[in-house]
């Protein structure tokens, strides 16, 4: 991904989920981000909501793309809440967007917010007066994926190889280049503290090249966006144990939205062929 217009269309998409997500009675969200909607145009959320009252979303493809990313929100965030019980030394969120868990993890370990120059800047400026000061545990580090060396940059602003370090990779393979995602995998898997976890969501390569895969890469290209890398979901375990990983854990569709989509959320819709892996460094 080089152009960083790009870059920022995705991050607003996704932080328009979550504030979607915001306009159900508290009882019934799944993922809950009370700052999503400073990023987003009101006029959006109102539109989007309707479009979802009527049930157009689901008509199109879109809901079940857009309950994906509101189950992935709640399940990441519940394993960092997890890793830091655990006594996790630091978290990285690569591709930070519009995530906004280091601010409401209450947390004082130190979170990395890995992203390019130009989002951070807007969500920043988006956030001031409401999360101002942000808290001193996190440090926002400006790295462009495709161009610049993240290890470097992540030392530069303090990042410990020594501790144990949750990654976080959300929404983010997708839009990469193979060569893009391999670098980010060697560098955990050869840098990072014995112990350090990632986790990340992908699309399976059997569904996006199967012809199924028409509402993710509708999805993708309503957020500006081009599918660009997926993996084969049958081979993630070997694809993450060749780079170095041990301890592969895979969820699919439903297995991601079992705990989730119960009550007034059964039934939600989810799209095929998304998976969320987790997998840890030896
Ligand atoms: C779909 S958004 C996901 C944002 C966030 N992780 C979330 O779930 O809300 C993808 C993010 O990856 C970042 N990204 C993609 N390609 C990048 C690159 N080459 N360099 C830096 N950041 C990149 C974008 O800026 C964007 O914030």
């Amino acid at each position: 991904m080089h152009n960083s217009k790009k870059t920022i269309s995705t991050a607003r998409g996704v932080a328009l989920v979550r504030a979607i997500e915001m306009t159900r009675p508290a009882s019934q969200r799944v993922a809950s981000d009370p700052y999503a909607h400073r990023f987003c145009n009101p006029l959006s959320v109102q539109g989007m909501r309707l479009v979802n009252a009527l049930g157009i979303s689901r008509l199109i493809g879109v809901e079940p793309m857009m309950n994906f990313a509101i189950v992935r929100e709640r399940a990441i965030e519940a394993l960092m809440q997890r890793e830091l019980a655990d006594g996790l030394g630091q978290i990285v969120i690569l591709g930070a967007g519009y995530d906004t868990r280091a601010y409401r993890l209450g947390t004082d370990v130190p979170v990395f917010e890995v992203d390019h120059p130009l989002t951070q800047a807007n969500k920043r400026e988006a956030l001031k007066g409401v999360v101002d000061p942000l808290p001193q545990n996190v440090r926002f580090v400006g790295v462009d994926f495709d161009h610049d060396d993240l290890g470097e940059r992540l030392s530069a602003e303090g990042f410990d190889a020594h501790k144990r370090t949750l990654f976080v990779w959300q929404g983010v393979t997708m839009y990469l280049t193979a060569a893009g995602v391999d670098h980010t995998l060697a560098f955990v898997a050869n840098r990072a503290a014995a112990g350090s976890v990632i986790v990340f969501d992908y699309y399976d390569n059997r569904e996006v090249s199967q012809g199924g895969g028409a509402t993710i890469r509708f999805f993708t290209a309503l957020m500006g966006e081009k599918t660009t890398f997926g993996i084969d979901a049958g081979d993630i375990e070997g694809f993450l144990t060749r780079r170095g990983f041990v301890d592969v854990q895979d969820d699919g569709p439903e297995a991601m939205a079992r705990p989730y989509f119960t009550g007034p959320n059964a039934g939600r819709p989810m799209a095929p062929g998304v998976h969320i892996a987790t997998a840890r460094v030896p």
